[in-house]
This record gives structure tokens, sequence and C-alpha cells, in this order.
């Protein structure tokens, strides 16, 4: 494939070529636990790199590496490592950065399990979290850097606030004190927005929303841009010679000389995948990479249908505020002119007008949206992120984040919009009379 193919031709065939997997047209899934060695010298070769090729499925699977030569490309970056879940390329990827303790520098509009995460899971391993005070205030993370920062953390479309930042500025600031810049890209999918375009150094996602798209699959994808460059005192594993990386002659390596210009996805791949575990199943690599080759027409439509919702949620007085770029008065409207192109993707939250009881009867009334907590699905779902989603984070973490208890999440899916928005108006019709 060339750079020059289009986003959707290079959804649909990058990183596969079938005459490798018996002229296959789809993605063979290689649902095995262990693959043959043959011998022992080309077992030598295996395990210092100098073959490609299956050892056991713990660490990697052929399926999952067509999924990451795959992203890799969309992505514009040097490597990338499929992992069982959003929250695995997350934890893995601050817990590599945050090696030996530290801390990040991060948005606090963020997924409720990664905003707990870094509040209350990584400080047992010594990595802490300096919540900027003024999330679109570029220099405002700038005041957080000090000598110990290993990441600057934030989504490129926050969930469920669906706020937008300058990650150009935010990144040029990090690099001035040589921080990387690690992006949750999971809400917009490399179709919408390219955090690497816009100076960042990781992205991370988790596939199981709109990059498989369907809600069938648990799914994690880290992809490093490459060429970042790590201090060797601020990030000591990166320049570690290792016997585990040893080449051919048995010259150990450093992760840099492993995957060179990516040291973060080798660490991730011969570290990580081999003492957590965690390397996606070819069953779920299989299912994201269906899934990513429809990406661009399912986003193109919900993109359509979502403005219309937005619409038509603006039109309503007793709708106490809309969350989307191109919602009236929405602060984020200019970055979504600069940025999204292409639209800032099928996420919206709005603030119900009534009681708690009415807003249960709002709920249970659609037909057309589920009520469930997962994103980013063929169906539209419904979601009050204050009882789920976010619900255990303690209030003050509500303000920090700015989710009020009234706030509903919709995630936009494949429905034509007559349909939804003849549902939410019947609904509204319903809580009303209560
Ligand atoms: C923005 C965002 N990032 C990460 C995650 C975690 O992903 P997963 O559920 O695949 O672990 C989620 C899950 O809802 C999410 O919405």
């Amino acid at each position: 494939m060339s750079q020059k193919d289009s986003f959707s031709a290079r959804a649909i065939r990058a990183g596969y070529n079938s005459a490798d997997h018996f002229n296959s047209v789809n993605p063979p899934i290689y649902q095995t636990a262990s693959f043959d060695l043959i011998d022992i010298d080309r077992t030598r070769r295996l395990w210092t790199g100098a073959e490609a090729g299956g050892i056991y499925s713990r660490v990697g699977n052929p399926t999952g590496g067509i999924l990451e030569a795959r992203i890799a490309e969309l992505e514009g970056g040097q490597a990338a490592v499929a992992l069982s879940s959003g929250m695995a390329a997350m934890t893995y990827t601050l817990l590599l950065l945050g090696q030996g303790g530290g801390n990040i520098v991060s948005g606090s509009s963020l997924y409720g399990a990664a905003m707990l995460n870094l509040l209350k899971f990584l400080p047992n391993y010594g990595i802490t979290t300096k919540f900027v005070e003024d999330r679109n205030d570029p220099s405002a993370y700038e005041k957080l850097i000090d000598d110990n920062t290993k990441a600057i953390y934030l989504e490129s479309i926050s969930n469920p606030n669906i706020e937008l930042y300058d990650i150009d500025a935010i990144s040029a600031i990090a690099h001035k004190h040589n921080v990387p810049v690690v992006v949750d890209n999971t809400v917009a999918t490399p179709y919408l927005y390219r955090p690497f375009e816009h100076g960042a150094d990781i992205v991370i996602y988790s596939a199981t929303k709109e990059i498989n798209g369907h809600g069938n699959t648990i799914a994690g994808l880290v992809v490093e841009k490459g060429g970042f460059p790590y201090d060797e005192k601020k990030f000591p594993q990166f320049y570690t010679k290792e016997w585990k990386m040893r080449d051919l002659q048995d010259n150990k390596r450093t992760p840099a000389e492993f995957i060179p210009g990516a040291p973060l996805i080798a660490s991730l791949k011969i570290f990580f995948t081999e003492f957590f575990g965690g390397a996606l199943g070819s069953f779920e690599s299989y299912m994201v990479l269906q899934g990513l080759s429809t990406l661009t027409v399912r986003l193109d439509k919900k993109i359509q249908t979502t403005r219309k919702i937005v619409d038509y949620l603006d039109s309503r007085s007793d709708v106490e505020f809309v969350r989307y770029p191109y919602a009236r008065g929405n602060k984020y409207k200019e970055l979504a002119d600069r940025d999204f192109p292409l639209g800032p993707g099928a996420l919206l939250s709005f603030g119900f007008t009534g009681s708690r009881e009415q807003e249960g009867i709002f709920i249970k009334s659609l037909n057309n949206f589920s009520y469930h907590v997962n994103i980013g699905d063929v169906r539209s779902l419904i979601t009050n992120p204050p009882e789920n989603t976010h619900c255990e984070l303690e209030h003050e973490y509500h303000v920090l984040a700015d989710i009020p208890a009234n706030l509903i999440r919709l995630s936009i899916g494949l429905e034509d919009p007559e349909d939804l928005i003849a549902d939410l108006e019947q609904a509204f019709d319903k809580a009303k009379k209560g």
C-alpha cells in the first residue's frame, strides 16, 4: 500500500499481503496457543527477532500482527502493539513510561476508569497524576511539568464532555521539557484525527469502540510515532542493554535498538506481554480488522446524524445544555473547524431537565437507544455517566471533570436520524407526563 492511497483503501488492506497467508482474502484467525519452531536454528532466529514468526500467543499472534501493522500505517506511526483492552493499553503505557516512579500531567475530562486509574491505581506503583486547573489552556500544562514528569496524558475528544484540546500547542510545550505526549484517540479514531500530525508521541485506543464499531469485542492498541528523544536519565529503561533483546550474535540490545525508533513498543512487546500477558487474541484481532474496514462509511453517516441530533436537542427549551463542538455556543467549534475537518465524532452529551424519576422514564422509554456503558457501536446508545461510567469517582472529581448529575451521553449509531429524533421526542413526552 502507498501513503497516496485513501484512508478507506488503507483501512481495508494495509499491513496484509495475502500471498503470505495461503492467498486467503481475509486475514486468517491463527487460533493456536503455540507455533512449531521447526528446528533449533530457526528457534534462535525467532528469539532474536532475526526472523518474524509466531512463538506463543501470549506474547503475540500473526492475526494481531496484521492489526498492529495496519493501525501503525493508518496512524502514521513506527510500530504498534495490540492488547486485550483499552485499559491495558493505557495502564501498560503509563507503567512503562513511569517506571521507577514519576508523575503524569493530565487533563481531567477523561473516561471514568482512566481517571480512577490515574487517581487511585497507578499511585500504588509510584506514578502520581497532577490534573491541570484549566485543561483548555496549554500554558497550564507547563506550570505542572517538573523534572520527574514522565508524560502528558489527554483524550483527543474527551468522554463524556466532548472537549477538544490544542494538542499542537500542548505538545510543543511538552517537548520543550522533553516530556512525551500520550493521547487516547478512542472517540476520534485515526480517520478523524491523527495525533502524531499534531505533535503527540504515543497514541492509545480502546479498539472496543469505534475502530471495531460493532459492540462485540474488547481490544486495545498502542502506537508509537517513533523518534521521540527519550532522555537517558529520565527513561533509563529504553537504554538498558538486555539479554532478552539480544541479536543473532548474542549482543545484548536496548529496546531502542530492538525496534529502531520505537523503544516503547519494543518494551511492551518483549516485557509487558511476556510478564503480564494481555496480547490481543487472534479472534479479537480478526474482529477489529473486520470492523476497521468499514470505519470510514460508518463514521461519515454517524457524524451527519449526530449533527441532526445536536440541532434537535439544541431546539428543545427543556434541554439544559448540549455538549458537542457544533452545539449552540460551544467553545470547541473553532478547534473542531481547525483540527477535525471530517467532523468531531459521533458522541455527544446533554443536560436533562427534570427529576431523577423522569430521567429514568426517559431512558426506559427509548426504543432505538440501548442503555449501556459502551460507545462506538452500530446501535445508538445512551447512558447517564454520573451513575455508571463515572460513578466510582467521588463527587469532587465529578466537579473537576465537569460531570453534572443530570448529564446524559449519547453514542450515535447507524440508524437513520429521523428514527432517532422521533424516538427521543416520544421519550421526552413520556418523561414529561411522569
Ligand atoms: C475514551 C476511552 N478510553 C479507554 C477506554 C477503556 O477501554 P476498554 O473498555 O477497551 O478497556 C474507554 C472505555 O469506555 C473509553 O471510553
